[in-house]
Order: C-alpha cells, then structure tokens, then sequence
C-alpha cells in the first residue's frame, strides 16, 4: 500500500486572481495566452465573467491559479463585488497605445481597493507592447505610477507573448 498519494493530494494550494482595466486593453488575450498559450485578433468583448485555471510548481508543490477575467465595459459587468471575493491577486492592465486606458487605471485601483484586501499581491501590466510604432505611455510612465502605487510593473504583448507567463508567474509567486 502506498501512501504517496495521499500526500500528494493534501499538497495543494488554489489562489484566485483577478484581471481589472478598460474594455480591449486585451485582458481576455493576456489570459488566453497564459492558460492555452492562444490569441484571438478578432476577440469579442467580454460579457459577464470567465475564468481559467493553470497550475504551476513552485519549490515542488502544485499551485493552481484560478484567473478571473471580466468586462471592461461597465454594461457588460457581473457583480462586482462577487468579482472581487476572496482574490489574492491582481493584474491591472492598460493599453500602451492609448492614453485613456492608462488614465482609468486610478480608477481600477480604487475599485480593487474598495472590494478587497490590502494584502494582495498587485501588478500593472502595459499590455500591446509589440505596438512600439504607435506607443502613447512610455516605459517610464508606467514604471513611475507602479512605484508610486506600490505595484509590480511589466509591459506585456499577447500577441507576441512577451512577459505574459512572467507577469502572472511573479503574482502567483509573490501570493505563495
Ligand atoms: P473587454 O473584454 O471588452 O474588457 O476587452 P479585453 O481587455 O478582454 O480585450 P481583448 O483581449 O478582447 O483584446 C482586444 C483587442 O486587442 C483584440 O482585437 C486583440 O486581438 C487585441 N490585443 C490584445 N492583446 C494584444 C497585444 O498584446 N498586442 C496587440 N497588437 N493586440 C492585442
Ligand atoms: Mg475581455
């Protein structure tokens, strides 16, 4: 008889994380990309709420992250606060090609702040970095406002899947 699997089994850690920024910043892609290693040119806007579940190890255990992605259009929202329960994790994303979605980021963080811990891990992702030739928020920008906040900071591209499995790799670490 083997006890292995018993051990096994009692090993296991499932961390939720939440995904929060403006409409077609590419929340949707970031998560696709991460969880089944696919991207969409043509994906639709999100409605409601959708989530994955990858799992990695960490110093040899398994840790699952389960990754909650949402609308970024307010008519599209499911509940906001169920949204948020019980999230350790989260990534704010804007689009390095358009200003606005950079400046709703204050916004998100309030949201997050409202709806949840103080303790979660958090990362600003400056999504679509492959899109250097018509780049509207530098480096810098986006690294000084992470500081100033005290989040993480990674420009992304889930096209060309730049820093994506890094970027929830960091957060799902940092929670572990
Ligand atoms: P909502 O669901 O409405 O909140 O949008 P979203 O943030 O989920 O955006 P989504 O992932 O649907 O992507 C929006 C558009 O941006 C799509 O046309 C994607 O193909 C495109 N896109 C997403 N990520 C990238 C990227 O890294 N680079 C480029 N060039 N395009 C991207
Ligand atoms: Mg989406």
């Amino acid at each position: 008889m083997s006890s292995s699997d018993e051990e096994g089994s009692g090993e296991e850690y499932l961390f939720k994380i939440v995904i929060i920024g403006d409409s077609a910043v590419g929340k949707s892609n970031l998560l696709s990309r991460y969880a089944r290693n696919e991207f969409s040119a043509h994906s639709k806007a999100t409605i409601g709420v959708e989530f994955q579940t990858q799992s990695m190890e960490i110093d040899g255990k398994e840790v699952k992250a389960q990754i909650w992605d949402t609308a970024g259009q307010e008519r599209f929202r499911a509940v906001t606060s169920a949204y948020y329960r019980g999230a350790v994790g989260a990534l704010i994303v804007y689009d390095i090609t358009r200003r606005t979605t950079f400046d709703s980021v204050g916004r998100w963080l309030d949201e997050l702040k409202t709806h949840s811990d103080t303790t979660m891990a958090r990362m600003l992702v400056g999504n679509k970095c492959d899109l250097e030739n018509i780049r509207d928020v530098s480096v810098e920008e986006g690294k000084s406002l992470a500081e100033a906040e005290g989040l993480f900071f990674m420009e992304t591209s889930a096209l060309d899947s730049t820093n994506v499995n890094k970027a929830f790799e960091l957060v799902i670490r940092e929670i572990y």
